[in-house]
């Protein structure tokens, strides 16, 4: 049965029609919800039952190869037992909430930042799979803003400003500016990556500005304008014209396409309430959609 896509946002965002993701490892499927994905940036499944194991098979047969070089692994080891699967939660290795100055807390704030996933690697992100097991009973909402929007809303003489600019991503950049310490180990890990200011979803060939908390410096403009304007471009990018604010259900599945949006997470009584999510996050490298239909396991 053809999916539906119901839109949350007048520039991006839809719901998806009733499906089990569990279920979906046909072509036709797989490719209509690569295709929402060109259009909306961000789609949202309600009601799914992924264990672990199924995420992570739904992700690769999705989109293909998964990012494991996460922040947090130059850090410590993730409690779930596989640097592709995020933990993105407020629990320590016993399943407890963190207190208030643990040091993995203080790192996850840097989430409360507007970024996209893993643009300090390289390849950087593509589609991230945000999945909620355990919600409070407070909001603890996620916000999203379309990159692609806020690019065309550019004046001509911005965009041709921007045309060919680099930047250096480094999650060690945008840790700093909460007062996190890397030791010179974690440093090294995380040098970070450099990417193209602008990009070109190659399936719309739509340009969207990619930018984060992790963007540093422009490389072609080392100074402090150059970071002032970054500064300003993430400024208006996030306009409320261009955000959409997620409030999480049990059971949400949340696909992202961080070359098209920057997220963050809004602040709430973490050291009280329990919040418990799973992130899967492809690669932006080439995938051969032909073999789609077969999944990996
Ligand atoms: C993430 C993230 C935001 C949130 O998982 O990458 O930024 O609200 N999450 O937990
Ligand atoms: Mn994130």
């Amino acid at each position: 049965m053809p999916l539906t896509f119901r839109k949350l946002h007048p520039q991006f965002a839809a719901e998806v029609s009733s499906i089990d993701l569990r279920q979906v490892t046909d072509p036709e499927t797989l490719l209509e919800i690569r295709t929402g994905m060109d259009e909306y940036a961000l789609l949202v499944f309600r009601n799914q039952h992924f264990t672990d194991e199924e995420h992570l098979t739904f992700a690769q047969r999705l989109d293909g190869q998964l990012h494991t070089k996460t922040g947090i692994s130059a850090l410590q080891k993730s409690r779930l037992g596989n640097e592709a699967l995020a933990d993105v939660s407020n629990l320590n290795a016993n399943g407890e909430v963190y207190q208030a100055d643990e040091r993995k807390r203080m790192y996850g704030l840097g989430n409360r930042l507007w970024h996209t996933d893993a643009s300090f690697q390289d390849p950087p992100g593509r589609y991230s799979m945000l999945f909620a097991r355990v919600v409070p009973p407070v909001s603890a909402d996620t916000e999203y803003a379309d990159m692609r929007a806020a690019y065309d809303r550019l004046s001509d003489e911005m965009k041709a400003r921007l045309e060919g600019l680099h930047v250096h991503h480094s999650i060690a950049h945008s840790r700093h500016v909460l007062g996190f310490e890397f030791s010179q180990t974690e440093q090294e890990i995380l040098k970070g990556a450099i990417h193209p200011l602008i990009r070109i979803l190659p399936r719309t060939g739509r340009k969207s500005l990619y930018i984060a908390a992790h963007a540093s410096r422009i490389i072609d403009w080392p100074t402090p304008e150059g970071r002032l304007l970054l500064l300003e471009l993430i400024e208006h990018a996030t306009r409320p014209e261009f955000v959409y604010r997620h409030s999480w259900q049990v059971g949400d599945l949340v696909i992202y396409d961080n070359r098209a949006t920057m997220h963050r997470a809004r602040p709430y009584a973490d050291t009280t309430y329990r919040r418990e999510l799973r992130r899967v996050t492809s690669l932006d490298v080439e995938y051969d959609i032909e073999q789609a239909g077969t999944a990996p396991h």
